[in-house]
């Protein structure tokens, strides 16, 4: 039976280049995700986009006395070209900044208003008397009320992931200004999460399936009392209120932004011609959402996107959040470019194959905790694990093949029992790794995967064709093409994860068509088959004495 599955992740500031962090906490598995659930035949869509909206955008211009719209302009064609040079497979990646985007937020705005949803309030807010100014969110920093960093921004904190409102903030300041800012009213509409507290803690409380992380933070939430949200700012770059009197005011970024899941997925049924396609996604209860985004974000899709969409009515909630935590960039240092500090992904590429930077990636991945990301690591993983236990075997038994047997596949007659148990062995895999990708725990399913070529290694070594054939030539060729069906099935298991050398060598091992046109199956390389001639799959990265990077 196959599924409907809306693949939703977190839509990227446009301020700066993407790096490791939000590679492997969001993009990277929700890629993996959406390519293993197409393979198994299921129906997928898979939408983000820039969030190109609030202070993160208008800080960036403002530093550097340009439009917001060029700071945009300038990284949003960079996160395209990171998309294509990974390999992450978006059905649609828009911009918040389209008309279907701002008319669709609107029309959500005015739903909730109408459903009772939306209420006027006034709201202490900090000003900079000096720049004379509001400042909202990220224009102001000072220390975590939780944590206690001391460079915490207005709107959260990237040392424990904590959201914050900026009137919480110990010891703010004006990023403006440098100035202590002052609290003053102002009227905004807010979000009656308050009204909301009843519906979503129903609704948070049978979601027994979500990872642990995800469920404490949105249940502290719902402990702690939800309180009613501002939903507008003093900004004039945004999405217009579309009420009269709110000249002044913008929607709140994150109020625009996660409208996007549904505004991307309208634009992505427009797109085909398809106007109306878009319902089944979103309408159809049997379709399931998967957001893929990083733990500061996890309120915003478990209470606050939730909240919006019972308010909103007849739209699907999330089915599963699997947030992931950090990515430490050396000495235990939080990726971050607001900072300055991390690794740029297109950097990496431009020094490292893609599926070698997938490859550590999902090694690496912060599923349950947060992780450390080494460049050093990152080469021994594609020599001493990557190329050593899958890209030599597969080189290895193509060579021989054709050393031996004209690069032909041999018939493999009646199998010995070892023969027997590699093929069980690959063709049970496939609901083991399947499950792991099913369920997202990705780190899981490549060791499955990586499990099943030491399996194909310990044969090889064991029945050492390369010396059998000089002596009993039907036992080398059982071997091999016993060995080239296994590895044949490995490429399909690992596919997700390594979508480029895997379909390198899906076409070497002249199979037809693409691997998402074969499926999530085990299909076995038919005798007489004629090889292309080995080439690697990966290349060894010189590990020279390096300089200290
Ligand atoms: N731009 C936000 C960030 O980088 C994520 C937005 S996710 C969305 O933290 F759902 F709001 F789009
Ligand atoms: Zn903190």
């Amino acid at each position: 039976m196959s599924e409907r599955i809306l693949v939703c992740v977190a839509w990227p500031y446009a301020n700066y280049l993407l790096h490791v962090g939000q590679i492997a906490g969001a993009y990277l598995p929700s890629d993996i995700f959406a390519r293993y659930e197409r393979m198994a035949g299921n129906d997928v869509v898979m939408v983000s986009g820039s969030d190109c909206h609030g202070t993160p955008i208008t800080v960036s211009a403002e530093r550097e006395g340009v439009q917001p719209r060029d700071i945009v302009d300038r990284y949003h064609p960079k996160i395209l070209e990171t998309w294509e040079r990974l390999g992450i497979s978006f059905d649609t990646f828009t911009t918040t900044l389209t008309e279907n985007h701002y008319a669709t937020t609107q029309e959500v705005f005015l739903r909730l208003l109408e459903h009772g949803y939306l209420e006027r309030g006034t709201q202490d807010q900090l000003y900079d008397p000096q720049a004379d100014r509001f400042l909202p969110d990220r224009y102001v920093e000072g220390t975590c009320p939780k944590c206690g960093y001391k460079e915490a921004r207005g709107d959260q904190c990237d040392n424990c992931g904590s959201t914050l409102d900026a009137t919480e903030l110990i010891e703010p300041r004006s990023r403006m200004s440098g100035a202590t800012p002052v609290v003053r009213q102002s009227e905004h509409f807010l979000l009656k999460l308050s009204t909301l507290q009843g519906a979503l803690a129903e609704w948070a409380g049978k979601q027994a399936h979500w990872r642990r992380n995800v469920l404490n933070t949105t249940l502290g939430w719902l402990n702690e009392g939800l309180k009613d949200r501002a939903i507008t700012r003093d900004i004039s770059w945004g999405v217009p209120v579309p009420v009269e009197g709110y000249d002044s005011k913008r929607i709140y970024v994150w109020f625009d932004a996660v409208i996007g899941y549904l505004s991307a997925t309208r634009e992505w049924a427009q797109t085909r011609g398809e106007p109306d396609g878009w319902r089944r996604y979103w309408e159809d209860p049997s379709t399931k959402s998967y957001y893929f985004i990083g733990k500061d974000n996890i309120p915003f899709h478990t209470i606050i996107w939730p909240g919006m969409l019972i308010g909103y009515g007849g739209l699907n909630l999330p089915y599963n959040v699997p947030a992931n935590q950090y990515v430490n960039f050396s000495a235990g240092q939080k990726q971050s470019k607001s900072k300055g500090t991390g690794t740029w992904v297109l950097d990496l590429l431009d020094t490292y194959a893609p599926d070698t930077i997938r490859f550590y990636l999902t090694q690496i991945m912060p599923e349950t905790s947060d992780s450390e990301f080494r460049e050093d690591e990152l080469i021994r993983a594609n020599n001493d694990v990557l190329i050593a236990t899958w890209g030599n075997l597969a080189n290895r038994v193509i060579s021989m093949i054709h050393r031996n047997f004209e690069g032909v596949v041999p018939d493999p007659g009646t199998l010995a029992p070892e023969s027997s148990e590699l093929i069980a062995a690959v063709q049970a895999a496939f609901d083991v790794v399947g499950r792991e990708y099913h369920t997202c725990n990705f780190r899981n399913a490549l060791q499955e995967g990586l499990r099943v070529a030491q399996a194909a290694n310990k044969y090889l070594d064991e029945r050492a064709p390369w010396k059998a054939v000089k002596t009993d030539r039907e036992h080398a060729g059982e071997t091999l093409a016993v060995a080239l069906d296994a590895i044949n099935g490995i490429k399909t298991l690992l596919h997700p994860i390594l979508p480029f050398s895997t379909a390198q060598l899906h076409e070497d091992l002249a199979q037809p068509g693409t691997l998402l046109a074969q499926g999530w199956q085990y299909v076995r390389v038919a005798p007489g088959t004629q090889l292309a001639p080995a080439r690697p799959l990966y290349t060894k990265i010189d590990t020279a004495p390096q300089a200290a990077s």
